[in-house]
């Protein structure tokens, strides 16, 4: 007999989407991440016991140490980012880079389904 909880576990994870984390060393290999739609970046990452997201302040905007620098066209899928990440990205340890983002605003998407980022060298 299959149980309403083991449809809804079925369902949710036909609906999983993967997201691809460079290290900073390319010679590290990729992180590959399975995750929910309707969560951050950050939370996926910090579930899955993923190194290199610190996300010191839990996703409240006050750390930048969820820094991800978003690979080539994925940066266009994303929504713009507000004032406070905007001012937020000065204080990443390794110096902004055009697409970087803090991943704890990142929601993730159906849309994202593919997305690549690089990690930074450090959160600190
Ligand atoms: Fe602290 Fe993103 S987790 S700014």
């Amino acid at each position: 007999m299959i149980t309403h909880e083991k449809r809804a576990f079925e369902r949710d994870a036909l609906n999983m989407i993967t997201i691809q984390l460079q290290p900073h060393n390319p010679t590290q290999a990729v992180h590959t991440l399975q995750a929910q739609p309707g969560q951050s970046l950050m939370q996926a990452a910090v579930d899955a016991n993923l190194p290199g997201i610190q996300a010191d302040c839990g996703g409240l905007l006050t750390c930048a140490t969820c820094h991800v620098v978003v690979h080539g066209d994925w940066e266009k899928q994303l929504p713009p980012m507000g004032s406070d990440e905007d001012d937020m990205l000065a204080f990443t340890a390794q110096a902004r880079a055009p697409s970087s983002r803090l991943s704890c605003q990142i929601m993730l998407t159906a849309e994202l389904d593919g997305l690549q980022v690089t990690l930074p060298a450090s959160q600190y």
